[in-house]
């Protein structure tokens, strides 16, 4: 996975927890040093197994469920991260709806030059003028962080809308 994934969750634990979290985190999920050096760049392969690994230790580090840490990182990512960082693609959407949906093709698109990338795919059905049936297309099984991305999203349009996990493969969205 791309180092982009581990440098917000870097950013995300120095920022609100401290550096010294961060290492401990680190240490308890007994990441190598070349890891260590590589998981700020963003474009840079992270296996797999160590990102997530991460994130499991971020939670156990800090006491929070697996939930509460997507919920962290995907409000991070929306509101702190990628306005920094990739603010030319936030710009095109006006809303969370057009964002939500927006996000195959942006995943789609901007990995399509980046070597060894392979981003999560997302099929959207509506079932109601206000519920969006997400199913979740990724290997990586990582479906918490889905959600957490899509409240980050509402928060970042400051919209109010709930997501539900139905599934390892399905988030059903209920925008107001
Ligand atoms: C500016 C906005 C965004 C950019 C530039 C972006 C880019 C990326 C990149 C480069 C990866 C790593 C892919 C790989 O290693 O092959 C990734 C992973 C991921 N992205 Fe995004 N992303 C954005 C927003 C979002 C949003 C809003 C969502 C959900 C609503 C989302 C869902 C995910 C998930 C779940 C992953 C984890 C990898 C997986 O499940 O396989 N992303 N994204």
């Amino acid at each position: 996975m791309k180092g982009t994934i581990t440098r917000c969750a870097k950013e995300l634990v120095e920022s609100r927890f401290g550096a010294d979290q961060w290492q401990q985190i680190l240490d308890h999920a007994q990441v190598d040093e070349d890891t260590r050096y590589r998981l700020a760049y963003p474009t840079t392969d992270i296996d797999d197994g160590m990102a997530k690994d991460i994130l499991r230790s971020t939670g156990e580090v800090l006491g929070l469920t697996p939930e509460q840490v997507a919920d962290a990182f995907g409000e991070h990512w929306c509101c702190v991260y990628a306005p920094k960082i990739y603010s030319s693609i936030l710009t095109r959407f006006n809303s969370a709806r057009e964002m939500i949906l927006g996000m195959d093709k942006v995943h789609v698109q901007l990995t399509a030059t980046i070597k060894n990338a392979r981003p999560p795919r997302f099929d959207y059905q509506w079932t109601d003028e206000n519920t969006l049936l997400v199913t979740y297309k990724s290997f990586r099984g990582m479906i918490d962080i889905y959600r957490g991305l899509v409240l980050g999203v509402g928060k970042l349009f400051n919209e109010p809308l709930s997501a539900r996990k139905l599934s390892d493969s399905q988030v059903e969205i209920v925008f107001s």
